[in-house]
């Protein structure tokens, strides 16, 4: 097997776009093209990877995490051969060389895989595909034998060309050595004054080296130009992702209604209903519901855990049959185990709640340990920030906190304690204790009420 060198090309502007970020800086769920593309690239393990940037170049290398990307200027956009050609000094003759285009993010690594075969068998494997509506993409002209000839960009096409459906990918496998003279040989004497990276197809040809088709799927080579085709293929690409979730074993309520942002895998016999979303990295076990419109980001959620509608959850881990929510609000650093419930209105951050406590209603609770089997009532607040400094809430197994208690951090409340509701809890609860920490009731006997007394006035 030859080593592998790739060429990404992303210095074009994407004028289509209309938009003041690069064309690859755009985002397909939630991931730039260009981490799509680097992503799939990645997998083949590749000796290294060029990206040709020019337009905006800074942008898009703040954006892109850098796993030894070689960086390659491109300053004048003069035409993906020119684009190519920028990063020859890259390229080592005994290698494979694989030019894959920034804006066309949903090839397939099996596809790829194939194109470098071919070219490690000294042919130039080219990845076409036959489009429903081939557009304004270069043509794929064969002869009467179906051999590849020639590509021809739309704009120089004739009308018989123009009826050609089968289209060029933009993506291309070479033996190295070859490029550097047929790019040599490029001329921008076409419609758009551009050096074509796709006339190197006629010169191999006419060099007797084979080109190989390399037939791909319409959505996996869609390229994107326009805000139009990138909601198009975020379609295909949520459509993919549902199908995979459903193969794992989960009951999709609409699989045109689920967006996944990341990576997500799910146990048997998961339900996930309409608009939710998931983003980062998140693991579902067995049973787990998921209700709709919740939105979750980095998380783990455990078997027969259930989250109920309108619920966001990021970086937090929900042990097994939990309920949270609806409308629950569970932040990072947040931990909740076994079987602990979290009703309406209620926010966690780095909150761990032991097995089986349950917040019900109305709470916030940050910095915070609770142990097992607490019962916090509804609108108790943990005052954990004093203006500069985060402090901590400690609470121990089988607590009672009573409704619409203040806990003013640092504060320690230990096993077995209660606090009576309506209570301002500064100082530590000792085990066992009742906490009551408010103004004692009085009530006043024959006072005026204020609409009473208006209307002696009049
Ligand atoms: C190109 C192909 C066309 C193919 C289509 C698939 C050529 C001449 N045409 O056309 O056959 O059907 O892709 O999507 O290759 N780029 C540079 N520098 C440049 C020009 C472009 O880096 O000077 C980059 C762009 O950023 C983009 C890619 O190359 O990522 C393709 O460029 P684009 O202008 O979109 O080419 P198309 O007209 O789509
Ligand atoms: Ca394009």
């Amino acid at each position: 097997m030859r080593k592998l060198d790739v060429v990404v090309l992303a210095a074009g502007k994407g004028t289509r776009m209309n938009s003041n970020r690069p064309k690859v800086l755009h985002e397909l769920a939630g991931r730039t093209l260009l981490n799509h593309v680097l992503d799939t690239t990645e997998q083949l393990t590749p000796a290294q990877t060029a990206v040709v940037i020019g337009f905006e170049a800074e942008q898009i290398q703040l954006a892109t995490p850098d796993t030894g990307i070689t960086w390659v200027a491109q300053t004048e956009q003069l035409g993906t051969g020119h684009a190519v050609q920028q990063a020859l000094p890259q390229l080592h003759d005994d290698h494979v060389a694989l030019v894959v285009c920034g804006d066309v993010p949903l090839v397939t690594v099996a596809t790829l895989h194939h194109a470098v075969a071919a070219a490690e068998g000294g042919e130039v494997g080219l990845v076409t595909a036959n489009m429903q509506d081939p557009a304004e993409l270069g043509r794929i002209v064969r002869n009467s034998e179906g051999r590849v000839q020639e590509i021809v960009e739309f704009k120089d096409a004739n009308a018989a060309t123009r009826a050609i459906s089968e289209i060029n990918s933009g993506i291309m496998a070479i033996p190295a050595g070859k490029i550097s003279g047929w790019l040599g040989r490029l001329k921008n004497n076409n419609a758009q004054s551009e050096f074509y990276l796709t006339d190197i197809i006629a010169m191999a040809v006419a060099d007797g080296v084979g080109v190989s088709a390399i037939g791909a799927d319409e959505d996996e080579v869609t390229g994107i130009n326009d805000r139009v085709q990138l909601a198009q293929v975020e379609r295909a690409y949520q459509r993919a992702q549902a199908e995979a979730l459903m193969q794992m074993g989960a009951t999709i309520a609409d699989p045109q209604r689920i967006d996944i942002r990341g990576r997500v895998t799910c146990d048997r016999d998961c339900f996930i209903d309409i608009n939710v979303v998931l983003a980062g990295n998140v693991t579902l076990g067995a049973d787990v519901r998921i209700g709709a419109g919740a939105v979750i980001t980095d998380a783990q959620i455990g078997d027969g855990s259930i989250v109920q509608p309108h619920t966001v959850v990021d970086g937090a881990v929900i042990a097994k049959n939990c309920s949270v929510g609806p409308f629950a609000r569970i932040r990072p650093g947040s931990v909740l185990e076994d079987g602990v419930k979290v009703g309406n209105f209620v926010e966690t951050k780095k909150a761990h709640l032991g097995p089986g406590t349950k917040a019900g209603h109305l709470t916030y609770l940050g910095d915070t340990s609770l142990g097992a089997d607490c019962n916090v009532g509804a609108g108790t607040v943990t005052c954990n920030y004093d203006g500069v400094d985060k402090h901590r809430t400690e609470i121990g197994d089988e607590v009672f906190v009573g409704t619409n208690a203040t806990l003013v951090a640092p504060v320690e409340i230990q096993n077995g304690a209660f606090v009576a509701a309506g209570s301002v809890v500064t100082s530590t609860v000792e085990a066992g204790d009742l906490a009551v920490g408010r103004g004692k009731q009085r009530n006043i006997k024959g006072w005026t009420r204020p609409d009473q007394r208006t209307q002696q006035k009049k």
